[in-house]
Protein backbone atom coordinates (compact mmCIF):
# COMPACT_ATOMS: atom_id res chain seq x y z
CA UNK A 1 0.00 0.00 0.00
CA UNK A 2 1.26 3.15 -1.07
CA UNK A 3 1.41 5.58 2.66
CA UNK A 4 1.62 9.40 2.36
CA UNK A 5 4.40 10.56 4.20
CA UNK A 6 3.16 14.15 4.31
CA UNK A 7 0.34 16.13 2.41
CA UNK A 8 -1.22 14.58 -0.63
CA UNK A 9 -0.36 16.79 -3.36
CA UNK A 10 3.84 17.30 -2.91
CA UNK A 11 4.71 14.45 -0.84
CA UNK A 12 6.91 11.38 -0.88
CA UNK A 13 5.44 8.00 -0.46
CA UNK A 14 6.90 4.75 0.95
CA UNK A 15 5.75 1.46 -0.84
CA UNK A 16 7.03 -2.21 -0.02
CA UNK A 17 7.31 -4.61 -2.90
CA UNK A 18 5.91 -8.34 -1.86
CA UNK A 19 9.52 -9.68 -0.98
CA UNK A 20 9.47 -6.49 1.78
CA UNK A 21 12.16 -3.86 -0.38
CA UNK A 22 10.99 -0.60 0.55
CA UNK A 23 10.51 2.48 -2.42
CA UNK A 24 10.02 5.69 -2.51
CA UNK A 25 7.55 7.32 -4.48
CA UNK A 26 8.13 11.48 -5.15
CA UNK A 27 8.03 14.16 -7.82
CA UNK A 28 10.52 14.29 -10.84
CA UNK A 29 13.03 17.05 -9.94
CA UNK A 30 15.73 18.50 -12.35
CA UNK A 31 18.61 16.52 -10.13
CA UNK A 32 16.69 13.91 -11.77
CA UNK A 33 17.65 14.51 -15.30
CA UNK A 34 21.35 12.92 -15.70
CA UNK A 35 19.37 9.45 -14.58
CA UNK A 36 15.70 9.82 -15.89
CA UNK A 37 17.52 9.99 -19.37
CA UNK A 38 20.30 7.27 -19.15
CA UNK A 39 17.28 5.02 -18.49
CA UNK A 40 15.29 6.70 -21.22
CA UNK A 41 18.13 5.84 -23.60
CA UNK A 42 18.62 2.57 -22.50
CA UNK A 43 15.28 1.39 -22.98
CA UNK A 44 13.15 3.26 -25.92
CA UNK A 45 14.18 3.54 -29.40
CA UNK A 46 13.26 7.00 -29.89
CA UNK A 47 14.07 8.26 -26.43
CA UNK A 48 12.29 11.72 -24.82
CA UNK A 49 15.29 14.02 -25.19
CA UNK A 50 16.21 15.98 -22.01
CA UNK A 51 14.73 19.39 -22.71
CA UNK A 52 11.36 17.03 -23.45
CA UNK A 53 11.92 16.08 -19.28
CA UNK A 54 13.12 19.38 -18.46
CA UNK A 55 9.66 20.84 -20.09
CA UNK A 56 7.60 18.62 -18.04
CA UNK A 57 9.25 20.22 -14.66
CA UNK A 58 7.81 23.83 -15.94
CA UNK A 59 4.47 22.38 -17.15
CA UNK A 60 2.07 23.39 -14.83
CA UNK A 61 0.03 20.56 -16.77
CA UNK A 62 2.79 18.13 -16.04
CA UNK A 63 2.41 15.63 -12.97
CA UNK A 64 5.45 13.37 -13.06
CA UNK A 65 7.00 10.82 -10.36
CA UNK A 66 10.05 9.06 -9.98
CA UNK A 67 10.76 5.78 -7.86
CA UNK A 68 13.90 5.47 -6.20
CA UNK A 69 15.41 2.35 -4.63
CA UNK A 70 18.87 3.43 -4.12
CA UNK A 71 19.39 5.14 -7.26
CA UNK A 72 15.80 6.07 -9.91
CA UNK A 73 14.24 2.77 -11.15
CA UNK A 74 11.00 3.74 -12.45
CA UNK A 75 9.30 7.40 -13.64
CA UNK A 76 5.67 8.01 -14.76
CA UNK A 77 5.10 11.44 -17.18
CA UNK A 78 1.44 12.30 -17.16
CA UNK A 79 -0.36 15.51 -17.83
CA UNK A 80 -3.86 16.56 -16.05
CA UNK A 81 -6.02 18.20 -18.81
CA UNK A 82 -9.27 19.21 -17.92
CA UNK A 83 -10.77 16.57 -16.42
CA UNK A 84 -8.14 13.60 -18.55
CA UNK A 85 -5.44 12.15 -17.22
CA UNK A 86 -2.97 11.00 -20.33
CA UNK A 87 -0.01 8.85 -19.69
CA UNK A 88 2.78 10.28 -21.87
CA UNK A 89 5.71 8.11 -20.56
CA UNK A 90 6.22 5.02 -18.06
CA UNK A 91 9.24 3.11 -17.87
CA UNK A 92 10.35 0.80 -15.03
CA UNK A 93 14.40 -0.38 -15.11
CA UNK A 94 15.06 -3.66 -16.72
CA UNK A 95 16.38 -5.28 -13.70
CA UNK A 96 13.02 -4.01 -11.47
CA UNK A 97 10.85 -5.53 -14.03
CA UNK A 98 7.58 -7.41 -12.80
CA UNK A 99 7.47 -6.58 -9.39
CA UNK A 100 4.20 -4.87 -9.31
CA UNK A 101 6.81 -0.93 -9.60
CA UNK A 102 4.53 0.10 -12.99
CA UNK A 103 0.96 -1.00 -11.68
CA UNK A 104 2.22 1.12 -8.68
CA UNK A 105 2.87 4.23 -10.55
CA UNK A 106 -0.42 3.59 -12.63
CA UNK A 107 -2.96 2.79 -9.73
CA UNK A 108 -0.70 6.02 -7.76
CA UNK A 109 -1.27 8.64 -10.58
CA UNK A 110 -4.77 7.04 -11.11
CA UNK A 111 -6.09 7.75 -7.80
CA UNK A 112 -4.29 11.60 -7.50
CA UNK A 113 -6.19 12.91 -10.22
CA UNK A 114 -9.05 11.12 -9.71
CA UNK A 115 -9.01 13.02 -6.49
CA UNK A 116 -8.23 16.22 -8.52
CA UNK A 117 -11.89 15.12 -10.52
CA UNK A 118 -10.46 13.45 -13.41
CA UNK A 119 -12.71 11.01 -14.85
CA UNK A 120 -10.84 9.29 -17.93
CA UNK A 121 -7.92 7.88 -18.72
CA UNK A 122 -6.19 8.12 -21.77
CA UNK A 123 -3.07 6.69 -23.30
CA UNK A 124 -1.26 5.75 -26.32
CA UNK A 125 1.01 2.47 -26.85
CA UNK A 126 2.77 0.91 -29.68
CA UNK A 127 0.71 -2.14 -31.47
CA UNK A 128 3.55 -3.97 -30.56
CA UNK A 129 4.46 -3.11 -27.03
CA UNK A 130 2.77 -6.61 -25.96
CA UNK A 131 3.91 -6.34 -22.07
CA UNK A 132 2.46 -2.73 -22.01
CA UNK A 133 -0.80 -3.98 -23.72
CA UNK A 134 -0.92 -6.56 -21.03
CA UNK A 135 -0.29 -4.34 -18.24
CA UNK A 136 -2.74 -1.62 -19.08
CA UNK A 137 -5.64 -4.44 -19.60
CA UNK A 138 -4.65 -5.60 -16.30
CA UNK A 139 -5.61 -2.67 -14.96
CA UNK A 140 -8.87 -2.09 -16.78
CA UNK A 141 -7.97 -0.37 -19.92
CA UNK A 142 -9.72 -0.89 -23.30
CA UNK A 143 -8.47 -0.59 -26.85
CA UNK A 144 -10.58 2.87 -28.30
CA UNK A 145 -8.79 3.29 -31.63
CA UNK A 146 -5.67 2.85 -33.65
CA UNK A 147 -3.70 6.12 -34.70
CA UNK A 148 -1.96 4.94 -38.31
CA UNK A 149 1.64 5.41 -38.09
CA UNK A 150 1.62 7.61 -35.17
CA UNK A 151 5.36 6.28 -34.36
CA UNK A 152 6.48 7.93 -37.78
CA UNK A 153 10.26 7.09 -37.17
CA UNK A 154 9.31 3.14 -37.13
CA UNK A 155 6.03 3.43 -39.66
CA UNK A 156 4.30 1.75 -36.42
CA UNK A 157 0.72 2.49 -35.35
CA UNK A 158 -0.57 3.38 -32.07
CA UNK A 159 -3.22 1.55 -30.29
CA UNK A 160 -5.31 4.30 -28.11
CA UNK A 161 -6.51 3.09 -24.78
CA UNK A 162 -8.72 4.33 -22.20
CA UNK A 163 -10.05 3.89 -18.46
CA UNK A 164 -12.62 5.25 -17.20
CA UNK A 165 -12.41 5.84 -13.69
CA UNK A 166 -15.35 5.61 -10.84
CA UNK A 167 -16.66 8.01 -9.13
C1 LIG B 1 5.79 -2.05 -19.57
C2 LIG B 1 6.56 -1.80 -18.25
C3 LIG B 1 6.40 -0.33 -17.84
C4 LIG B 1 5.95 -2.72 -17.17
O1 LIG B 1 6.59 -2.44 -15.93
P1 LIG B 1 6.57 -3.51 -14.73
O2 LIG B 1 6.87 -2.77 -13.47
O3 LIG B 1 7.42 -4.65 -15.05
O4 LIG B 1 5.03 -3.94 -14.76
P2 LIG B 1 4.25 -4.72 -13.59
O5 LIG B 1 5.20 -5.54 -12.79
O6 LIG B 1 3.40 -3.74 -12.85
O7 LIG B 1 3.35 -5.71 -14.47
C5 LIG B 1 1.94 -5.74 -14.38
C6 LIG B 1 1.41 -6.66 -15.44
O8 LIG B 1 1.78 -6.21 -16.76
C7 LIG B 1 1.97 -7.34 -17.63
N1 LIG B 1 3.40 -7.41 -18.01
C8 LIG B 1 4.39 -6.61 -17.60
N2 LIG B 1 5.56 -6.99 -18.17
C9 LIG B 1 5.26 -8.05 -18.95
C10 LIG B 1 6.05 -8.89 -19.80
N3 LIG B 1 7.38 -8.71 -19.97
N4 LIG B 1 5.43 -9.88 -20.48
C11 LIG B 1 4.11 -10.08 -20.33
N5 LIG B 1 3.30 -9.32 -19.53
C12 LIG B 1 3.88 -8.33 -18.86
C13 LIG B 1 1.60 -8.56 -16.79
O9 LIG B 1 0.22 -8.75 -16.95
C14 LIG B 1 1.93 -8.08 -15.39
O10 LIG B 1 1.24 -8.78 -14.38
P3 LIG B 1 1.91 -10.12 -13.77
O11 LIG B 1 3.34 -9.81 -13.47
O12 LIG B 1 1.07 -10.35 -12.56
O13 LIG B 1 1.76 -11.17 -14.83
C15 LIG B 1 8.07 -2.16 -18.39
O14 LIG B 1 8.18 -3.44 -18.98
C16 LIG B 1 8.86 -1.18 -19.22
O15 LIG B 1 9.43 -0.21 -18.69
N6 LIG B 1 8.89 -1.41 -20.55
C17 LIG B 1 9.64 -0.53 -21.46
C18 LIG B 1 9.00 0.83 -21.55
C19 LIG B 1 7.55 0.74 -22.05
O16 LIG B 1 7.20 -0.08 -22.89
N7 LIG B 1 6.70 1.64 -21.50
C20 LIG B 1 5.31 1.71 -21.85
C21 LIG B 1 5.16 2.64 -23.02
S1 LIG B 1 3.44 2.83 -23.47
Amino acid sequence: MLRSKGSDFVSEYEFKLNDGKKLILRPLRSEDLDQVCEMERLIFESPWTRLSFEKEIDSCFSHSFVVIDVKIIAYIITWIIRDELHIANVAVHPSYRRYGIATRMLNFVTERARQSNCRLVLLEVRKSNRQAIRLYKQLGFKIDGVRKGYYEQQNEDALLMSYVMNQ
